[in-house]
């Protein structure tokens, strides 16, 4: 029998999406989105649409096709998972905060929640898949928990991890590289993996969807992720070298991403990157790998975050240095706090970590960013500690118009890569700001030669 009702525990930045874009895909399957968080429920059923609580590109678009037809969100946990025949986990997986493998292992609480949720409500066989971005081996976890309940329920465990990016979220679903799904070996685990590839097979060629064993799923999840940030901190740190010898590092990604080897994508140096996953997956790779013994590999892994928290701190050093070793009192304007363009996520954003810093030396800084609210801001930098919450409103504003937030500005710092910072009227900034008018570039988005001609002292990075 083929899917009918699928749930989905978790309403946040995948669970939201890829829900919406399997109910477009497949109109003859109810998908209920269900999450504990009211208010971010209440913001998906939000009679309009704009203010459904993600931001992506095309998303609202295609909520407002589906929702109401067969596509829901609702608070109610243990009815959706009751109806549903395929359960999805697109629950939230941080860091550790305490206890054993605080600060490097996935907390994996969430998704124990949820699986004992799931044992205590089905009533009949499911299908349980793995969304959330999980350590290897942890489906077994699960399927303990789930083994266990004594009810006769039969489960199959699926991992399905997901690859989309923020910003691009839709267009990832809509075409994606690659589904991957793994699987048991079992006959009954193969007859689940294919329920799941016939759901997916409504719009990803068959030659695209990748069935595997379960943990090489789990593991090429992490693996991917590794891969990517590592490209980032790579070229960042080929960046500081440039600045060093006269080297440009577009250039040189340039020259580099034309070997078919190498290809193009993810070679552009950054303030350092940022989002949810890629510091929080590397270093859980790092605990896992440490956890046997492997120590060399952990290391290596390692230094792609070591590399990337360098590339922030030296970004925030250099304006100070550069403003003549004092930002005290001085006014910086940040274009930007998304960690990067068309989303409104900001986790682990590098413009809170450069504003952290220049906060530290009494800067005085004003923040416009197209979609992050003054709320978003605030809580990310109290979320540091380093300051009181008094503190940081004293010493960081928010405005909500970026030639009001540059005026009189002592520099201004590019944080994310917004298209919209490109066709600012820049002479008008100039003239409102002090001299020299100062711009750090942290995503080499701008006109240097443009602005240079204005009368801007530009530095981007790795030039
Ligand atoms: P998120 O924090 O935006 O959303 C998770 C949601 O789960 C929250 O709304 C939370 O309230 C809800 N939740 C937690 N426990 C629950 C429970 N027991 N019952 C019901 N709801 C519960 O997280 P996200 O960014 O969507 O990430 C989810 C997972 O997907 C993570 O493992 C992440 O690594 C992975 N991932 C994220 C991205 C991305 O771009 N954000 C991409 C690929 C994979
Ligand atoms: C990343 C992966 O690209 C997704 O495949 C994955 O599903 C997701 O993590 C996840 O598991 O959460 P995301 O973090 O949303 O997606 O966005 P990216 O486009 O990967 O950008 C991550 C960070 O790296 C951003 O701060 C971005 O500005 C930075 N970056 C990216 C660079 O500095 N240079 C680049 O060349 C590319």
């Amino acid at each position: 029998m083929s899917i009918k009702k699928i749930c989905c525990i978790g309403a946040g930045y995948v669970g939201g999406p890829t829900m919406a874009v399997i109910a477009q895909k497949c109109p003859d399957i109810q998908v209920t989105v269900v999450d504990l968080n009211e208010s971010r429920i209440a913001a998906w059923n939000d009679e309009n649409v704009e203010n459904i609580p993600i931001y992506e590109p095309g998303l609202s678009e295609i909520v407002a096709s589906c929702r109401g037809r067969n596509l829901f969100f609702s608070t109610e946990v243990d009815k959706a998972i009751d109806e549903a025949d395929m359960i999805f986990i697109s629950v939230n997986t941080p860091t550790k905060t305490y206890g054993v493998g605080k600060g490097m292992a996935a907390d994996l609480k969430y998704i124990e929640l949820c699986a004992r949720q799931i044992a205590r409500v089905a009533k009949n066989d499911k299908i349980v898949v793995e969304k959330s971005t999980l350590p290897v081996r942890t489906a077994s976890a699960i399927k303990d928990i789930l083994d266990h309940t004594g009810n006769g329920v039969q489960f199959q465990i699926l991992s399905n991890p997901e690859f989309l990016a923020e910003g691009t979220a839709v267009a990832d679903l809509l075409a994606p590289d690659r589904v991957l799904i793994g699987g048991d070996t079992t006959e009954e685990g193969q007859k689940a993996i294919q329920k799941l590839v016939a759901i997916y097979a409504n719009w990803v060629p068959q030659e695209q969807i990748l069935t595997t064993n379960v943990w090489s799923s789990e593991l090429s999840k992490l693996t991917a992720n590794a891969f990517l940030a590592q490209r980032v901190s790579s070229i960042n740190a080929m960046s500081e070298l440039c600045e060093k010898t006269g080297a440009d590092v577009n250039e040189v990604a340039k020259a580099i991403g034309m070997d078919s080897r190498i290809g193009s994508k993810f070679l552009k140096s950054s303030v350092g990157f940022g989002g949810s996953c890629f510091q929080k997956d590397i270093l859980n790779l790092v605990y896992i790998a440490k956890s046997y013994g492997l120590n060399e590999v952990a290391d290596y892994w390692e230094q792609v975050i070591i590399m990337n928290d360098h590339q922030k701190r030296r970004f925030a050093k250099n304006i100070i240095q550069t403003l003549y070793n004092t930002v005290a009192g001085k006014k910086i304007a940040f274009l930007g706090w998304a960690f990067k363009k068309d989303t409104n996520d900001t986790r682990e954003s590098a413009a809170i970590y450069v504003a952290d810093d220049l906060l530290n030396e009494r800067a005085e800084i004003c923040v416009f960013d197209p979609k992050v609210s003054e709320d978003q801001i605030f809580f990310d930098l109290d979320y540091l500690e380093t300051r009181t919450p008094a503190e940081n409103k004293a010493g960081l504003q928010v405005d909500d118009n970026p030639y009001s937030a540059a005026d009189k500005a002592h520099a201004i710092a590019v944080l994310t890569e917004w298209d919209e910072f490109k066709t600012y009227d820049w002479q008008r900034i100039y003239d409102n700001m002090l001299k020299p008018a100062f711009i750090f570039d942290g995503r080499n988005l701008l006109d240097k030669e443009a602005l240079e001609k204005i009368g801007f002292v530009y530095q981007g990075i790795g030039s």
